[in-house]
């Protein structure tokens, strides 16, 4: 799969460790930074990979900033983008299969090397389940473009599933 990669200053080195992690798994993965230890605005690698996400120029993306909030906040603010910030596998891939999510993001500052190893493998190992997933991530694409959700959507809404 080719896969996105973007981080701010403060993931530099876990960066590096999922690059390699990945690519020994025969990923391709694209970088977009940043490689400098100087402060660097999150927003920045976060619209990057977002974008390419988008285009398709990659078919995921994984945002590493020192929390995974901003750079998946970022990310989300791209149309089509559904960006998670996960610190343990289990929503990482529940995120797959029932989000359906394009872009993981987590915090250098909050999950070490091999959970965050486990987290990647878990998103990557998922796929999407659609069925009444679908009728939701419709939802968010509504909610995206018209910043408004159809009342007759809410009443169809079965509150069991
Ligand atoms: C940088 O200090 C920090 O704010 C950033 O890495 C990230 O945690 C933001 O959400």
């Amino acid at each position: 799969m080719r896969i996105g990669i973007g981080n701010d200053h403060v993931a530099i080195e876990l960066k590096s460790i999922i690059k390699e992690h990945l690519e020994a798994q025969g990923h391709e993965v694209v970088d977009y930074g940043t490689d400098s230890a100087e402060r660097f605005d999150y927003p920045i690698s976060g619209y990057k990979v977002a974008r390419a996400v988008a285009a398709g120029e990659v078919e995921r993306g994984v945002l590493i900033c020192g929390t995974g909030v901003g750079i998946s906040l970022a990310a989300n603010k791209v149309h089509g983008i559904r960006a998670c910030v996960c610190s343990e596998p289990y929503s990482a891939k529940l995120s797959r299969e029932h989000n359906n999510t394009n872009i993981i993001a987590f915090g250098a500052r909050v999950v070490g090397q091999e959970l965050a190893k486990m987290i990647v493998d878990a998103w990557l190992g998922a796929e999407f389940e659609g069925g009444r997933h679908q009728r939701r991530i419709d939802m968010l694409a509504e909610i995206e473009t018209t910043q408004a959700l159809a009342a007759a959507e809410w009443q169809a809404m079965d509150a069991t599933e």
